[in-house]
């Protein structure tokens, strides 16, 4: 058993999953989260952006936070279909995902970007959950660890505290395809990620930050990955869309 010194956060991503009808999900979430629960991990759902203002709404009281997928970098203005971090604080979301694969990939999402879009998830005071991780081809290539290390190094915005920031390491691979890293590959990705943030934000700012671990997590397997060493908790694809499996992974926290 770990030890731990951060609360751990297990947040959700909808994904393009979600009508109205899903709300009950989330409120079935709310009714699994007792007391206990609420001591020792903290929750966020972070459902498609139609849905954040009636999530809010439906877990208000829950202590269950809610996110956004992703935001503009932009403040404002001519943008049509993009969402602002401001529109997002404004639907209640305390959380924004930037930087997911599926937004690097599909629609080529640069490191600059990410911190652009980290940058103005923060300036509305909303904290940015930044993705990092690499491909099959780089962790066959053994360049997981550099990959990521400057997915940090151009994506993490300065100044950045515990307080104003989560990392989610992703490995591409391990995204809705049931792969998992072994735990001792999480152990060291996640130590490496807890040392380059040192050089960027300070140690004591890196010590706080919480690290989560993203891909294929499922209630089978959350208690192994959570309790490698720096993993602060979980960001759930496929699971998080039935309340059993989300809370399984939220208990296996404990
Ligand atoms: P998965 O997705 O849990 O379905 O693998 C994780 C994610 O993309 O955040």
């Amino acid at each position: 058993m770990v030890t731990r010194s951060i609360k751990p956060l297990v947040a959700g991503n909808w994904k393009m999953n979600g009508l109205k009808a899903e709300l009950a999900v989330a409120t079935e979430i709310a009714r699994g989260y007792d007391r206990e629960l609420k001591h020792t991990v903290d929750l966020a759902i972070c459902p498609p952006a139609t849905l954040l203002f009636p999530m809010t709404a439906a877990l208000t009281g829950s202590r269950i936070a809610t996110g956004g997928q992703d935001c503009s970098e932009q403040e404002s203005g001519a943008f049509t279909g993009e969402v602002s971090a401001a529109m997002l604080a404004d639907a209640g979301a305390g959380y924004a995902i930037v930087g997911h694969s599926e937004r690097r990939t599909l629609h080529g999402e640069t490191n600059a970007i990410v911190r652009a879009k980290a940058e103005a998830a923060q300036r509305c005071l909303l904290v940015p959950i930044v993705c990092v991780g690499e491909t099959q081809a780089e962790r066959a290539a053994d360049k997981a660890l550099a990959v990521v290390r400057k997915q940090l190094r151009g994506s993490v915005p300065d100044a950045s505290t515990p307080a104003t920031l989560v990392i989610a390491y992703e490995p591409v691979w391990a995204i809705g395809t049931g792969l998992t890293p072994t735990a001792a590959d999480v152990a060291e990705m996640h130590e490496a990620i807890r040392g380059e943030l040192g050089k960027l934000l300070g140690k004591a700012a890196a010590a706080g930050v919480r690290l989560l671990y993203g891909g294929s997590v499922k209630p089978s397997n959350a208690a192994e990955l959570m309790n490698v060493p720096h993993v602060d908790g979980a960001l759930v694809g496929g699971a998080s869309l039935k309340a059993e499996d989300f809370l399984g992974i939220a208990r296996a926290c404990r």
